[in-house]
């Protein structure tokens, strides 16, 4: 069995990832510096770390120190990097530290394997669906076209939707397959394009095997629910069990493509699993949208709550419109089927929900951070 070490293996896809891998036998090296941001101050309280710490080799380090990278990486096999600043609104100005964690990181990682003795014959990446900004799109006019991000006259105006920049006709939502043009419009995305292709290219001239995996918006049990910077479902929930009103960005019909955690697990071990792919990035997603406005109201329904959704306009610089990833690339290389429709997996969500410590709803800081740098209009 191989040794697998997984950077990121406390947070919630990589805690979900170390105990499918440890019961299917392999062992598991685990890299974290239990940020506090995911984790809180008190690591008592984390439960995805707790949910690990018995089952793994746990190494308590930061993917910019050189020497944690060496003892993690020593005698693993596989290695799959999901340690991660991961807030695109945060990203816009917590540039230094996005760039330096996960680019920076990804570096290390890569130096070792260049400079170093190891055994690391493959390494799988996390990327995010962030990397193609709006995405793919139709226009009546030019056929298939990418079109930049949403300007602030026209969001001011109320015009949420994408327009041709010509003929302002607006455009279809197209599914967005791996082809597409690659233009992130938050540090974030600029960031998990580049561990992306770093990976690649480095992995390439050393002989291992690399598969970048485009992330959509995972959910499911794990999920911080004290992080107010990433992960709608966990924002919308610790809102509505503070008594506090939901607030929807511009319209509430901005879509997204939730793919249920057990899915992205899947997805993840089918490619450690294998053998055939050198170097290839793969979307994992459901290739289903759905609206902000209706997990807004479908959580409030769940948690039986009476609480006010706000439809505010409001909106943030570095959003994307709609996304959602056209999988059949990783269906015919890895054999990948999302098996959870979002209806049972929001269920499976509420119901961990409700058997947690709820946290202080931090929502309303991380707003006012945004306002003061300009970046929530
Ligand atoms: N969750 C999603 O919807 C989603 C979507 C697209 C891509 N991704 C990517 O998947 C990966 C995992 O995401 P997640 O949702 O599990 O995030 P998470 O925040 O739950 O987990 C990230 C983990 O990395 C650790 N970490 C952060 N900075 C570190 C550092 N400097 N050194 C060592 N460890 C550090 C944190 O303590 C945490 O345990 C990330 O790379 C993220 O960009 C996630």
């Amino acid at each position: 069995m191989e040794n697998i070490l997984i950077s990121g293996g406390s947070g919630f896809i990589g805690s979900n990832l170390a105990l499918k891998l440890v019961s299917l036998g392999y062992k598991v090296n685990v890299l974290d510096n239990l940020s506090s941001q995911v984790h809180t101050d008190t690591i008592e309280n984390s439960h995805t770390f707790k949910s690990i710490k018995d089952k793994v080799n746990f190494i308590r380090g930061d993917v910019r120190n050189r020497n944690d990278w060496q003892k993690a990486i020593s005698n693993s096999t596989i290695i799959i990097h999901l340690a991660s600043e991961t807030g695109t609104g945060q990203s816009m100005y917590q540039i230094e530290k996005y760039v330096q964690v996960n680019c920076g990181g990804t570096a290390l990682m890569l130096d070792i394997l260049s400079n170093e003795k190891h055994r690391v014959k493959k390494v799988v990446v996390a990327s995010s669906r962030a990397i193609y900004g709006e995405g793919k799109y139709h226009s009546k006019k030019f056929g298939f076209v990418y079109p930049n991000a949403r300007d602030n006259i026209q969001m001011t105006n109320g015009q949420f939707e994408l327009l041709c920049s010509i003929t302002k006709i607006p455009l279809l939502m197209l599914s967005t397959d791996e082809d597409s043009k690659i233009h992130p419009s938050s540090i974030y995305g600029i960031t998990k394009s580049n561990q992306e292709q770093m990976v690649h290219v480095v992995c390439k001239s050393l002989g291992i095997s690399s598969i970048a995996l485009r992330y959509q918006n995972v959910y499911g049990p794990g999920q911080s629910l004290s992080n107010p910077y990433t992960g709608i479902l966990s924002v919308f929930s610790t809102r509505i069990l503070n008594n506090n009103s939901i607030n929807i960005f511009e319209d509430g019909k901005q879509t997204r493509d939730f793919v249920f955690i057990d899915d992205v697990v899947d997805a993840t071990v089918l490619a450690i699993q294998d053998d055939s792919i050198k170097s290839c990035s793969l979307n994992i997603g459901t290739g289903e949208s759905t609206t902000v406005l209706k997990i807004g109201k479908l959580l409030k329904k769940l948690f039986n709550s009476e609480v006010n959704i706000d439809i505010s306009k409001q909106y943030r610089i570095g959003d994307i419109r709609h996304n959602k990833a056209d999988i059949t690339k990783a269906r015919e290389l890895i054999g990948f089927r999302p098996k959870v429709s979002f209806e049972f997996g929001i269920k499976k969500f509420v119901e961990w929900v409700k058997s947690q410590e709820i946290y202080s709803d931090m929502y309303d800081q991380s707003i006012n951070e945004m306002k003061n740098k300009g970046l929530m209009k």
